[in-house]
């Protein structure tokens, strides 16, 4: 972490739930934000570090209630238009909002699932009792094939929860080998045999769920090792590196990340955390001001939560190498009067919008740690996304803001140091905005900014640092009642429309956020960060490389080690004839882009490995591990900047691969003509 990164959270007033964490993590992360200076906004583009990943607007689906069957899944013979099987109107609305990463199938009921009950002829598939949520025959006929189909048509990446609860190691194992491996072997045949000839090469895989509660009443101790157990025999196949999730805590449980993150440190790419915002015995449309700031208000823990989560996790995993994975959030109220309790049925208003805001904005400006988020759930469970009704189907207020936030995904997160009136009802105080922001792939700022206030208007001024601005224009979600709700007879009360109360003033930001809205800000311009260098005049193509020698868990500071070997390479990979135990690698020079842009980079390497440019670090992957992938973007001028990739392998396998994306093209190994070195 540099120097230049400012404290955190300064609240002012004694009334807020996150004062005491202002001095428990002063110094370690880089969003401001204090009360009462009549919201003040200064946006320093020229700190811009870290992306925001697109999993962060991930989503949860699980077999319970109305999300699988009849939200997702209705069956190739439905009257409902589907494609095999699967409804086609959700589909699209996916699509829209550009999904990209689904959990599946649970929740709690993951720790009972039994993949090989859900694959192979429907009408051999044996059921099940669905005892988490209630105890319905499960029918199996949405398995592994339906969920992966339903993945494949929206266009998000997989992200799959294993039964390491009531399930076995050898279970577990085998479902990898069925949806990955192309080699000849008995799950493969058996994928085969099924009708799916090429493996599905999943990525992300959940060790368990709520291994603490419904999973298995474990505690931390005895989860880490069961899932050290499971995870080793858990195996890349091919080319797919497997980034397994450990099941985190929920809410303020610090003890359980300290022990999972002491035991399995950066043997996991993942570390769940679960905190839902309870409503405090309410439905999710009856209420008043009184229940409005209380949810607002309690939802704004997260800030809490992520911040001292990360804050035991820097302790083990310095380096930000272990993603904080935040796969189920959201608000959770008694269900709609007269339907089943255990199916978690519950109507979404102008509130959970502006719960969603919230939260987007705190994982947003966590980003670097918290790097995948899934809402609970996608389809008619707890704050969904959409409701259906049989052939029916409305868009919430949540799916309006996650529409609205898309323009956030894989963007550069620029850091906001806030200083907002404060939104008083009772003897309590909330930050009245929330915020955060980001550039965009074509270079344009996008700032998002919810107004918590029920009542009142708020002004914001916005302080561009490293930004020009050209054009301002601007989108809102807002509604005349609080409790504004979307049904299926009028299902545009709460939308997306134009704003128009913002523009530039002095080269800054001026706009006046409506009370109980969600804004979006977008300005174009000139993004003045991170200028290209004048290279050495003695340049030549290649990267300089050097060989050292040792022993170590974690990538050593090479600058006080003597190499024993030095040269020249074209590409970034591990030199021939080098010992394959206890070596490591430093590649220095010089990388030319012929464009302005983000470039995302990724390192894959067995052990650890490290990606900086210009001295910024882009990549982390350090630790030992097995071929993990790591990936990072920044904003690059065109020109020359400088380039070091960091390696070592301590012993058994090795491999290190580099990989870069330019703006608008696939991730491919860097080049040789953009390597320079002296
Ligand atoms: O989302 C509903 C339930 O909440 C999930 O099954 C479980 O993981 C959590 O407790």
């Amino acid at each position: 972490m540099k120097t230049s990164i400012k404290n955190l959270l300064k609240f002012e007033t004694s009334v807020h739930p996150f004062r005491k964490m202002a001095v428990a993590v002063a110094g370690i992360f880089i969003v401001t934000t204090s009360f009462g200076q009549n919201n003040t906004a200064t946006l320093d583009a020229t700190q811009a570090r870290y992306r925001i990943s697109k999993y962060i607007y991930g989503h949860f689906t699980e077999h319970l209630g109305h999300c699988i069957y009849g939200g997702i899944w209705v069956g190739e013979n439905s009257t409902i238009p589907n494609k095999n099987g699967i409804r086609t109107d959700v589909v699209e609305a996916l699509k829209k909002i550009k999904a990209p990463i689904i959990r599946w199938p649970g929740g709690c009921f993951a720790d009972e699932y039994h993949w090989k009950d859900g694959i192979g002829p429907k009408n051999q598939r044996p059921t099940m009792i669905n005892t988490n949520w209630g105890g319905v025959t499960e029918d199996n006929s949405f398995g592994t094939h339906e969920f992966l189909e339903f993945c494949e048509q929206v266009g998000a990446e997989p992200y799959i929860s294993g039964n390491l609860g009531s399930g076995t190691v050898q279970e577990m194992s085998q479902w990898v080998e069925y949806l990955n491996s192309d080699n000849v072997s008995p799950m493969t045949e058996l994928r085969k045999k099924n009708g799916r000839e090429k493996s599905w090469g999943v990525k992300f895989w959940g060790l368990g769920n709520e291994s603490w509660g419904c999973g298995g009443n474990m505690r931390p101790e005895y989860y880490a090792d069961l899932a050290m157990q499971y995870g080793t025999f858990l195996r890349n196949y091919g080319k797919n590196t497997l980034n397994k999730i450990a099941v985190g805590p929920s809410d303020d449980n610090y003890y359980w990340t300290e022990v999972v993150m002491k035991q399995m440190g950066t043997s996991i790419w993942g570390l769940s955390l679960h905190s839902y915002t309870w409503g405090n015995n309410e439905t999710a449309t009856n209420f008043d001001e009184a229940k409005w700031f209380g949810m607002l208000q309690r939802t704004m823990r997260m800030e809490e939560y992520v911040t001292k989560h990360a804050a035991v996790m820097d302790k083990y995993d310095p380096s930000k190498s272990v993603a904080l994975v935040v796969d189920e959030w959201g608000a959770w109220y008694n269900v709609e009067p007269g339907t089943n309790p255990a199916f978690l049925y519950q109507q979404n208003t102008l509130r959970d919008a502006l719960i969603a805001a919230i939260n987007l904005n705190i994982f947003n400006n966590h980003c670097d740690r918290v790097r995948m988020a899934a809402v609970a759930q996608l389809v008619n469970v707890l704050q969904a996304l959409i409701l259906t009704d049989k052939e029916k189907m409305v868009l919430t207020p949540t799916y309006h803001v996650f529409d609205l936030y898309k323009v956030h995904h894989d963007a550069l997160m620029v850091p906001v140091d806030l200083k907002t009136n404060a939104y008083t009802f009772g003897n309590s105080s909330i930050p009245a905005l929330s915020m955060s922001a980001s550039i965009d792939a074509s270079g344009r700022l996008n700032i998002t900014v919810c107004n918590t206030d029920a009542k009142l208007d708020q002004p914001l001024f916005c302080n561009l640092k490293g930004y020009k601005p050209s054009s301002v224009t601007g989108k809102i979600i807002n509604a005349n009642a609080l409790n504004a709700h979307n049904t299926f007879d009028k299902p545009d009360r709460v939308k997306i429309t134009d704003f128009a109360q913002a523009s530039i003033k002095n080269g800054n930001i001026e706009a006046k956020i409506p009370a109980h809205s969600v804004v979006l800000l977008q300005i174009d311009g000139v993004f003045e960060g991170r200028k290209a260098m004048t290279p050495p005049q003695n340049i030549k193509q290649g990267l300089n490389f050097k060989v050292y020698e040792g022993q170590w868990s974690r990538l050593p500071d090479f600058s006080q080690l003597k190499a024993f070997r030095t040269g020249i390479t074209n590409e970034i990979t591990i030199p021939d004839n080098i010992p394959a135990t206890n070596v490591g690698i430093v590649y220095e020079g010089y990388l030319k882009v012929d464009q302005d842009g983000i470039y995302e980079f990724s390192a894959i390497s067995d052990d650890g490995s490290k990606i900086e440019i210009d001295g910024e670090l882009v990549v982390i992957n350090d630790g030992l591990h097995g071929m993990v992938e790591k990936t990072g973007s920044i904003f690059l001028k065109k020109g020359f900047h400088t380039l070091k990739v960091e390696f070592f392998q301590a012993g058994g396998g090795w491999g290190l691969n580099v990989l870069m994306a330019s703006p608008g093209s696939e991730k491919k190994p860097i080049p040789s003509n953009m390597l320079f070195c002296q």
